[in-house]
């Protein structure tokens, strides 16, 4: 060992005795097992998460802490891998009413560039985890590169999908819901804390958290399949109040498990998800919440005739106020790009073949006066180079949203990138592909396979790459699709 080798090493060992002299108690076991995970970066900072549980499946949900016990957790940031330059540390409480969840606010760091991250409790330190600060407001930047994740339904807890997607160079995640799936007897705090536990149990899903900052908002099923507002599906039987104490434990095990800020801890059933990220001036995020302010869909079933409700001209998706925070966000945005991240698919689709017409309700198409309402704000208020990044629907999709859908010649106003699930499965994939002659606007469809859409994006181009798996475990770029700047459509790239 060369003498720089061996001096980083004894100053990395250095560290751990200050470490383990401040960590307070022992635990029973090694308290890491969830991982680590960090999110909602800012030009000076992100949030750094990790829930202390030695026994994730613990059936009180207490992840095999005691509950009535806080515990000590000691933080540091460092500039490089090896925590020789650590430049933030502090220590935090991991609190049994949180489920000893943790979420640092981090400040103070350097604009645009790499973190690492680590924590210590009773003696034992968590896996390090990697971060990004954003660029500094207005500072121009040469490109951003993201995923977006959606659907990670538990099959085995293998992701090979994230496993591949750890090995990219992102700066970014952004998921877009169905990060787990409730099951019938899902109904308690302690119920939604062991789903948690059973999923983050996958290395691949804890390494690719590990590897970059997320940013995520949930879909339906961290709550119920379809759920609505006040409106759940699967309880048929239980009163509203009933719902929402399930909608409640719901968004609570969510924010237990998530890098979110602690300002977006759930009072209650509410949970203000809807957020926005500015990448100095290149792009601005808008990340909505389609379900929590949504009207009920008209009907219980998925994908059926066009019920006269779901163009009923007051229905909401998005609810008032969140529509006006992006109406206005957007009008004021002086971003090169405006990218809006939302949950399910905002394009028609139309799944009789014949002369009548079929919709999923529970998509834009359930509340069409809703999606009118959006595009008719991009095609009219012009905000400079909005994309439309979607999820929910387990399988990657190309669009032109266009100002009239029964009119293929009518304008383009944007485009629509609809990321393929993780590993949710899409048995409705030959429906789709049998009514693609009924759909022109759709230009791309990836059938029923799993993967993710990684962007880059640069002052005159976002490129998107939809990368499937292919057999078990090879990843392969599918498709690529390019929007330049100025342009309201996808084309394909090579
Ligand atoms: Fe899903």
């Amino acid at each position: 060992m060369d003498r720089g080798r061996f001096l980083r090493a004894a100053g990395a060992l250095a560290l751990l005795p200050v470490l383990v002299r401040c960590g307070g108690e022992r635990l029973p076991d090694y308290p890491f097992r969830l991982g680590v995970a960090s999110g909602e970066p800012s030009p000076d900072g992100f949030v750094i998460w990790t829930r202390l549980a030695p026994d994730p499946l613990a059936p009180d949900g207490l992840g095999g802490m005691p509950e009535d016990a806080e515990h000590a957790v000691r933080w540091e940031v460092s500039e490089d891998e090896g925590f020789r330059r650590v430049v933030r540390a502090g220590r935090a409480e991991a609190r049994p009413e949180l489920g000893h969840s943790v979420h640092v606010e981090v400040g103070g760091l350097r604009s645009g560039r790499w973190y690492w991250y680590r924590f210590e409790a009773g003696g034992e330190v968590s896996p390090v985890g990697r971060a990004r600060t954003l660029p500094a407001p207005g500072e121009a930047v040469g490109s951003l590169s993201f995923a977006l994740a959606s659907c990670q339904d538990w099959a085995g807890g293998d992701y090979p999908a994230y496993r591949r997607m750890a090995g990219e160079e992102l700066d970014l995640v952004v998921h877009l819901g169905d990060y787990v799936y409730e099951e019938e007897d899902t109904r308690t705090l302690a119920d939604f804390r062991r789903l948690y536990g059973l999923y983050k149990s996958a290395p691949a899903l804890r390494e690719a958290h590990a590897a970059f900052p997320f940013v995520a908002v949930p879909d339906d099923h961290e709550v119920d399949n379809d759920w609505a507002g006040p409106y759940p599906e699967d309880y048929p039987e239980l009163g509203r109040e009933e719902f929402l104490r399930i909608r409640a434990a719901a968004f609570q095990a969510y924010y237990e498990h998530m890098p979110l800020r602690p300002s977006s801890l759930p009072r209650g059933p509410r949970m203000r998800l809807h957020r926005r990220l500015r990448f100095g001036g290149l792009a601005e995020l808008h990340l909505l919440d389609t379900r929590q302010h949504r009207d009920d869909q008209p009907t219980g079933r998925l994908i059926a005739p066009r019920r006269p409700e779901a163009l009923e001209p007051g229905r909401s998706m998005l609810g008032e106020e969140q529509r006006r925070w992006l109406f206005s966000g957007l009008r004021r945005s002086r971003a090169r790009w405006n990218l809006i991240a939302q949950q399910t698919m905002l394009a028609r689709y139309d799944y009789d073949t014949g002369p009548g017409v079929s919709v999923n309700h529970d998509q834009w198409d359930g509340y069409a006066a809703a999606r009118r309402r959006l595009l008719g704000f991009l095609r009219e208020r012009r905000p400079s180079g909005p994309v439309v990044l979607s999820g929910d629907w387990h399988a990657g999709f190309v669009n032109d949203l266009k100002a009239d859908f029964r009119d293929p010649a009518s304008q383009t106003v944007a485009p629509e990138i609809v990321t393929p699930s993780i590993s949710s499965g899409c048995p409705w994939a030959d429906r789709v592909e049998r009514a693609l002659g009924e759909n022109p606007h759709v230009k791309y469809f990836g059938g029923d396979r799993r993967g993710y859409v990684r962007c880059s994006l640069q002052e005159g181009l976002l490129r998107a790459d939809f990368r499937l798996l292919e057999g078990p475990e090879r990843m392969v770029t599918a498709s690529s699709w390019a929007v330049e700047a100025g342009s309201p459509e996808a084309r394909r790239a090579f």
